[in-house]
């Protein structure tokens, strides 16, 4: 393994270091020592302490990010124990045991051999269950991370999840606490009002939606937690927000903010407006700092059309050009190679809608002013 791991795993190397690993361990060994030196140095970006870890491709993609992880496990810190249901290789496991008495449920042998490992190699103690866990009739408090995965594809239907939804859910009158990891995307409308909804982003990258039940809520129906500082946006009240046209400045709500319809409170908390009550960007009339969306300085605001945008944009010597989008069907890649900018300052177009029309805004983000 340590040979494995002292070699150059470039992909542009990878034939060299297969080569090398059979020639040292054998046409068995030598691929899956070197295999697990490639997840090793991946899961990096997972887990502070990924190339500790025992990992396979699968799981290491479903895994948990570290941070989430650890944001997650503390609502359960409070619990004389947790039972982490479908724990895999440990993602969630590791984190959870870090704060309170952890046992871990899993159908998979292999990856139960390797959760166990991980806890050792962390000096962490858990225990391990193997079971189907739609056959259990848990108690207690329970974090769920179902499989989102049927036959080797992503299931979008939370029905289709294993355990399904609908049986996790059915739990919750006899849990202390529940906690379930679900898709960013789910229809949290339809959901029994009683759960709280946390959606979660780390470094502006929408990364799950998690239900709360029981004890583990904190008493909101829906928030926002952004990774890894820990800004929180809730659901409280406030008006509508007004839609007007474009104004000097433009926040574009951070993904978390907006999948969890709180684009009206990040408006109230930097006076803004909408430009459109369906469109989730906010304006305003000067930059009120907040974690919760980045701004945009907006030099220019033009009814969309490609004659007119192309001219502005030369006026201002643009060259590599960032779009952002949102409320219409005008697809970045193809704006760029029509637009045929040759100028030398990078800029931001961003399309999208006002009172029902396409509008283009050419912009600069704040951070880059002066
Ligand atoms: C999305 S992964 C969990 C990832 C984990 N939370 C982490 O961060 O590493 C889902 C897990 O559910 C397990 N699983 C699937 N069906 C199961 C079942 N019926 N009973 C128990 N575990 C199951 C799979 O083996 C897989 O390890």
């Amino acid at each position: 393994m340590s040979r494995a791991s002292s070699l150059d795993l470039a992909p542009a190397a990878r034939i060299r270091a297969a080569e090398a690993m059979r020639a040292a361990a054998g046409p068995e060994l030598g691929p899956l020592a070197l295999e697990q030196a490639v997840l090793k140095q991946r899961a990096r970006a997972k887990h502070p302490d990924g190339e500790r870890l025992w990992w396979t491709a699968e799981a290491l993609e479903q895994a948990s990010s570290y941070d989430v992880a650890v944001h997650r496990a503390r609502r359960f810190a409070d619990a004389p124990q947790v039972l982490d249901l479908c724990c895999s290789v440990g993602g969630d496991l590791l984190a959870l045991a870090a704060v309170v008495p952890t046992v871990g449920v899993d159908l998979d042998e292999a990856r139960l051999l390797l959760a166990a490992e991980n806890a050792t190699e962390l000096g962490l103690s858990v225990q391990l269950m193997r079971a189907d866990v739609t056959g259990l009739n848990p108690t207690g408090a329970v974090f769920a991370d179902p499989a989102r995965r049927a036959g080797g594809r992503r299931v979008f239907d939370p029905r289709a999840y294993t355990p399904p939804l609908d049986q996790l859910l059915g739990w919750l009158p006899q849990l202390e606490a529940l906690g379930v990891k679900v898709a960013p995307g789910l229809d949290y409308d339809r959901l029994p009002p009683e759960l709280e909804v946390e959606l979660v982003s780390l470094r502006g990258d929408v990364k799950e939606a998690v239900l709360w039940g029981g004890t583990a809520r904190r008493g909101t129906r829906r928030m926002a937690t952004l990774l890894p500082g820990g800004d929180v946006l809730t659901d409280h009240a406030v008006d509508t927000p007004a839609v007007r046209a474009p104004g000097p400045f433009l926040l574009e709500p951070d993904g978390a903010v907006i999948r969890a319809h709180l684009v009206a409170q990040v408006a109230a908390q930097v006076q803004g407006w909408l430009l459109d009550e369906t469109i989730a960007y906010v304006s305003a009339e000067a930059v009120v700092p907040t974690p919760f969306g980045n701004w945009y300085e907006v030099l220019e605001v033009l009814p969309f059309g490609l004659k007119a945008l192309r001219e502005r944009l030369r006026s201002y010597d643009a060259g590599p050009l960032v779009v952002k989008k949102r409320g219409t069907a005008v697809q970045p890649e193809e704006l760029r190679r029509r637009l045929k900018l040759t100028g030398s300052r990078e800029l931001t177009v961003v399309l999208t809608r006002a009172h029902g029309r396409q509008i283009a805004l050419i912009a600069r983000p704040v951070a880059s002013l002066g």
